[in-house]
């Protein structure tokens, strides 16, 4: 075969229960639930269920699902030494890919890749991982980190355990609709990372781990942090002209704009647009919000014919910034919701593995004699 599909796009790796995408009609569709439906009723404990099921579950299976993943919550001490060694060293996304390997060698049953035992490592990387990113910024804040609440659920007691103060109601509920938003993504390319590694048989650790990585990077989940950087430049309405100006001429693109599927508006961005209007009554960081929103209709404008529209990382980093979380954890929090897919993804891997394993097309030299190094 002589063609190259670069990027994978448009190429379908394996086929999922998960998640179905329509990037035309701007349409984000879990197990057969609607992204607005699942936002305006459920709550991310309630979506994984979903993911790790294809099913909702009963009250009695999310009281169930809910205690366990309240049990998991806590860090194992070795963990937390860790953290506290390396938090001046090291930045959050590093952080998350170390503590992830790390509980992977702590974790006697890493290496059972049974279904039951892969249901609860799931659960359990998914109830530690906020910990784990409350702890690094409690530490690097110069704080002791504070003990997960058996009585708040994941999102609320996230936002406990970062900033030691309970939630508003609106905040609760708004960062558990972010959670919602970003859980799941069909094959995009850090899923797509974890399904490689976990492809080879490895470990569900080791595959978090890669898709974690391959998260980091600003064209996927690291937008989000960029956004806010974005906006923070632009600081004024009337700058945004010459910014943009400026930065597509130095042929870069605007971050938060642009989708590989998305040819319209992203669902997600449509309902954080829709929440951030919430937050902002009150907010002392509105104007985060309101220049995002002059940014997009600028854009909207400019780039007009295109089909560049906000993503998702767009509005999600003016909400994060009014529910007072700083913005090198915003790709974190990405990770921390996204674990929810990645898991659900590998589950299906593993329950029917086939090896990851692509060909490259050979373009280099042929037929050349090795010299010695002492004649070249
Ligand atoms: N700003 C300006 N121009 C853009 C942007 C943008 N954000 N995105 C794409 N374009 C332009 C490209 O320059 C290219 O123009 P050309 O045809 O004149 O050369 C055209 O649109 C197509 O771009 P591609 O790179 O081929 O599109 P691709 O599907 O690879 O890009 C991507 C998708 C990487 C997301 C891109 O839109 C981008 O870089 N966006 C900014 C980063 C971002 O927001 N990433 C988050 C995505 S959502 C997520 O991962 C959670």
């Amino acid at each position: 075969m002589s063609e190259i599909a670069r990027g994978l796009e448009g190429i379908n790796v394996t086929a999922t229960k998960l998640c179905r995408i329509d990037g035309q009609k701007g349409e984000l569709v879990y197990a057969g639930y609607d992204i607005f439906d699942l936002a305006e009723n459920s709550t991310f404990e309630e979506v994984c269920f979903l993911l790790w099921n294809n099913r909702l579950p009963t009250a009695t299976e999310y009281a169930e699902l809910d205690a366990r993943l309240k049990s998991m919550r806590r860090m194992d001490p070795i963990v937390l030494n860790l953290l506290r060694e390396m938090w001046p060293h090291v930045r959050p996304m590093r952080t998350l890919e170390i503590a992830v390997e790390l509980a992977g060698a702590l974790d006697p049953a890493s290496s059972d890749l049974t279904l039951p035992t892969l249901r609860l490592t799931a659960e359990r990387i998914t109830a530690k991982m906020s910990t784990w990113i409350a702890t690094y910024h409690r530490l690097r804040s110069g704080l002791e980190p504070i003990e997960p609440r058996d009585d708040l659920n994941h999102a609320s007691n996230f936002l406990y355990m970062l900033t030691g103060e309970m939630p508003s109601d609106l905040h609760r509920r708004v960062f558990d609709v972010a959670l919602i938003l970003h859980v799941e993504h069909e094959m995009n390319a850090s899923t797509f990372s974890a399904m490689v590694t976990g492809s080879t048989m490895s470990d569900m650790y080791s595959a978090i781990a890669s898709a974690v990585g391959t998260l980091k990077g600003p064209l996927h989940g690291g937008a989000n942090e960029a956004v806010y950087h974005t906006v923070e430049a632009i600081k004024e309405e009337r700058n945004i002209p010459t910014y943009v100006e400026a930065l597509l001429a130095r042929g870069e693109r605007v971050m938060g704009i642009g989708h590989r599927v998305y040819k319209t508006t992203d669902p997600r961005a449509i309902i954080l647009e829709r929440l951030g209007h919430q937050v902002a009554e009150g907010s002392p960081d509105r104007w985060y919000f309101d220049l995002s929103l002059k940014l997009r209709d600028y854009l909207g404008r400019k780039l007009a014919g295109k089909p560049l529209y906000p993503n998702v990382d767009f509005f999600s980093a003016s909400v994060y910034k009014m529910l007072g979380i700083p913005a090198d954890l915003y790709t974190p929090i990405f990770a921390m919701a996204r674990i929810g897919g990645w898991t659900a993804h590998l589950l299906e891997q593993y329950a029917d593995n086939r090896l990851v394993r692509p060909n490259a097309l050979y373009q280099g030299e042929e037929n050349r004699e090795y010299v010695d190094i002492a004649a070249r």
